[in-house]
């Protein structure tokens, strides 16, 4: 399963990225305001940091809109990947946009059926949010292990970004069901490697080297 970073900060991905542990990275609107810098400048620096795909979500709500964004954001860098809103006037959007070869992450995909509609449009990725969906009492998981299975009924190549990913155990079904990708906040990486009973290893392992040194002496 590849690893995406779901961040727009960029201390967070210049770290996570020298552990060679990056793939890609997303970002959202949300995302971006929290950096309290432009847009493009921001998109701009972490396509240059990461050389997987980095997508950058448009923000009008009408097909020409999202198409006139879309075709600026793709010429900002070689990697970036243009995010649309599961709409029908999305969907419309997507459809132009992947014949022009321009990628696209369609998001906000909650059912099957989105992620077929946006599979079917041209969609390069699809986005299912998984910790929101759990948040309404759904199971986000099975989202997932349903959308991989009808992708490869029909072969179709678009990848699965498991997204709004909230905790380890979602990240591990994810990657048992198939999801071809997670996209994981920084703030939960780091939990990804770490465990108490490794540190309390490591430390009880040093404790008895200490006093086997003193007793070879
Ligand atoms: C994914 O592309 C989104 O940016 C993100 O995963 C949303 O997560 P949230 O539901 O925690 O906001």
């Amino acid at each position: 399963m590849k690893f995406f970073l779901d961040t727009a900060n960029i201390e967070e991905i210049k770290r996570i990225n020298e552990l060679g542990l990056v793939d890609g990275v997303t970002t959202n609107p949300t995302l971006i305001s929290k950096e309290g810098r432009p847009f493009e400048e921001v998109i701009k620096e972490i396509c240059s940091i990461v050389k997987g795909p980095v997508s950058a979500e448009v923000i009008g709500l009408n097909a020409e809109e999202m198409i006139k964004e879309a075709r600026e954001i793709a010429t900002w860098a070689k990697n970036v990947v243009v995010k649309i809103p599961m709409t029908e006037e999305g969907l419309k959007a997507v459809n132009i946009l992947s014949n022009e070869g321009i990628k696209t992450n369609v998001t906000l995909i909650f059912t099957i059926s989105q992620g077929l509609m946006a599979t079917k449009a041209g969609a390069s990725f699809i986005s299912p949010f998984l910790g929101r969906l759990d948040d309404i009492g759904s199971n986000g998981v099975e989202l997932v292990r349903n959308l991989r299975t009808v992708l490869d009924n029909y072969g179709y190549e678009t990848e699965i970004i498991a997204a709004s990913v909230r905790n380890i155990g979602h990240l591990e079904s994810v990657a048992e069901v198939g999801s071809h990708i997670a996209t994981v906040p920084g703030s939960l990486f780091p939990k990804l490697w770490s465990h108490p009973l490794t540190d309390s290893g490591i430390e009880d392992f040093l404790e008895d080297w200490k006093k086997y040194e003193r007793n070879m002496k």
